[in-house]
């Protein structure tokens, strides 16, 4: 068996040598611009479309991340049947439970005024939020977004959420498609977005959108950068619709210097750590794939160009 690596930004050299450890008697080779030997496989993050191009003969290509944006806007450049599997999990959702689970009850217990005051050397009592009020609206019911579901219904949260298709979550009120949209938007007083970035989700929060949040709505951020229009936000928290902001991913990233979120107290920025990729687990899920697709049984994961996810 063949393996092609290449990760876009990291060095392949522990990928490959994870891999090695599950296929010993597999070729394993890093990618580089030019290589037309065979593969069967390849375990990419953000690949060049010149290796897709070259390689229409694999049998699979797996993504080292949850979202394939990076791939399936290549779109019909890509090989016609070249199938594309995204990671399921694989240690992420617990983090991304983490992270919005943080961000929320920072925001719910007002932790964010009390570094302020602390900084202003003040002790000041602040009113706790009433949580039937504070329900927590969740952009996407998927492999991450459920789990972000479950950890907040632990802490007594009223929870909506939203997808394309119908979904029944136990403990979540949930709304699907265009039709669902506003009614779910006036009801969440936090909005979390873990939706994949599709040509149906780019840009989604916009000025209109937010706009339809509860007055003193609350955001987070955790799925990409292109489903947040950046200016739009920062106009609704500067006139005080929307208190505020936890922020993961941007339009650019690294997120530029002189970007004017720096300068925005009330939003909280971090670089892309929500949820990461943990090598172990993944190659692990990876190789369980591969295995499976060599006895010739079907996987899960394979994504639908057509949808985009
Ligand atoms: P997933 O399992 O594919 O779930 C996607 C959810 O979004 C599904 O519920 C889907 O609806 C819904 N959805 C898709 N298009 C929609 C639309 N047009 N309208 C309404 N709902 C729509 O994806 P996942 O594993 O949860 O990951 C979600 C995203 O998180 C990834 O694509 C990636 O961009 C991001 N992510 C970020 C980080 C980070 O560190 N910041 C880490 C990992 C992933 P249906 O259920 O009806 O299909
Ligand atoms: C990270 O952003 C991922 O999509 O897994």
């Amino acid at each position: 068996m063949r393996i092609l690596v290449h990760t876009t930004g990291s060095s392949p050299d522990p990928w490959i040598a994870e891999i090695r450890n599950e296929f010993p008697q597999a070729q394993v080779r890093a990618w580089h611009e030019g290589d037309n030997d065979l593969a069967d496989y390849a375990i990419v993050w953000k690949p060049p479309l010149a290796m897709l191009q070259q390689h229409s003969e694999l049998k699979a290509v797996f993504n080292v991340g949850a979202g394939v944006d990076a791939i399936v806007e290549f779109g019909d450049a890509l090989p016609k049947d070249l199938p594309i599997v995204r990671l399921d999990d694989a240690g992420m959702g617990v983090q991304m439970a983490e992270y919005v689970t943080h961000a929320v009850l920072r925001y719910f217990r007002r932790l964010n005024e009390f570094d302020m005051q602390n900084r202003a050397a003040q002790w000041r009592f602040l009113k706790p939020h009433d949580k039937k009020n504070f329900a927590v609206g969740i952009l996407g019911l998927g492999v991450l977004g459920t789990q972000i579901a479950r950890a907040l219904a632990h802490f007594g949260f009223p929870i909506n959420g939203w997808s394309r298709t119908k979904k029944d979550v136990p403990g979540v009120r949930c709304y699907s498609g265009p039709a669902g949209l506003d009614e779910f938007l006036r009801v969440s007083r936090v909005l979390v977005c873990v939706l994949p970035l599709t040509a149906e989700t780019a840009g989604l929060l916009n000025e209109l959108v937010l706009g339809k949040l509860p007055q003193g709505a609350y955001v987070i951020n955790v799925a990409r950068g292109a489903h947040l229009v950046e200016e739009d936000l920062l106009k609704l928290v500067q006139n005080g619709h929307i208190a505020g902001a936890t922020l993961d991913v941007f339009r650019e990233e690294p997120l530029p210097p002189a970007h004017p979120f720096w300068q925005e107290s009330r939003i909280t920025i971090t670089p892309h750590i929500a949820a990461l990729t943990l090598r172990g687990d993944s190659v692990r899920q990876i190789a369980g794939k591969i295995r499976a697709l060599e006895r010739g049984e079907p996987i899960a994961g394979i994504v639908d160009r057509i949808r985009g996810y």
